[in-house]
């Protein structure tokens, strides 16, 4: 059964008291809920959310829409090309949200000019009870729309997506599997890549050979300082080579 409510039918949203306490709530305002059905329904989201560590509920910014035509945008003021999203629905529709639980939350406006998200942002956000992402369309945002809600704007890297929903799923998706409980294996985000500001290690499983290329031997000597001091040697090397701008002293993951 698809675990995404929508966010407008407070009956079937309502945490129950007789379940577990959710670790975090998580809204969505977007023009396109049906693009977040899949990715949420799916591996370790849908798994967080059958395990009520997590609620998300999706919210159409076009229900709050009060023209005729469920018009959400409009022509910018002072000319040029494209549309603007229009500060009315929004607000409605957030502050229609905003009351569908009693945590406040962090609000979050996805954008291009946002804050780059990160490993250590990801880290920040895992922390919040309440998580509340407005994604809109690229053109833009109505200033009133950020100033207004005291939004804090994101942005997941230097290059334009055509709304923020990608972009969305892509911080939901980093933070979730950052809870506690919500990897099969509890060791495996601690030793992610960025964890420690450095790329990760290499991995080998079965077999011991394919195709010619073997797998190291110290990983098969069962000696764990060894291996250990390995991996470490390894992930160092990866990431001067590849990554050399995590070493900087100003990336302090
Ligand atoms: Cl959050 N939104 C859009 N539209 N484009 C982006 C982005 C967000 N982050 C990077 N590119």
């Amino acid at each position: 059964m698809l675990k995404i409510r929508p966010g407008t039918n407070p009956k079937r949203n309502r945490l129950r008291a007789d379940k577990q306490v959710r670790a975090m709530r998580i809204d969505i305002l977007t023009l396109f809920p049906d693009m977040f059905e899949s990715p949420l329904s799916c591996s370790i989201i849908k798994r967080a959310q059958g395990s009520g560590l997590i609620e998300i509920a999706l919210t159409d910014i076009r229900d709050f829409s009060t023209d005729n035509y469920r018009k959400v945008d409009d022509k910018p003021y002072g000319g040029g090309p494209g549309m603007v999203m229009m500060p009315g629905p929004v607000f409605d529709c957030f502050e229609h949200v905003q009351k569908l639980s009693p945590e406040k939350g962090r609000v979050l406006l996805l954008t291009p000019q946002g804050q780059k998200f990160d490993q250590a942002k990801a880290r920040q956000l895992s922390a919040e009870k309440r998580l509340i992402l407005i994604a809109g369309k690229y053109e833009g945002f109505d200033e009133r729309i950020r100033t207004g809600l005291g939004a804090e704007q994101i942005s997941i890297g230097d290059y334009v997506l055509s709304g923020g929903e990608l972009a969305a799923m892509v911080i939901i998706d980093a933070v979730v599997r950052l809870l506690d409980g919500a990897l099969g294996d509890e060791g495996s985000a601690k030793d992610d890549s960025f964890s420690e500001g450095l790329l990760e290690y290499p991995h080998y499983t079965r077999p011991e050979v394919f195709r010619g290329m073997k797998v190291p031997d110290i990983l098969l000597s069962g000696d764990h300082a060894k291996i250990a001091e390995w991996r470490r040697q390894q992930a160092l090397e990866r990431t001067k080579k590849w990554r050399p701008d995590l070493l900087r002293d100003d990336n302090n993951h």
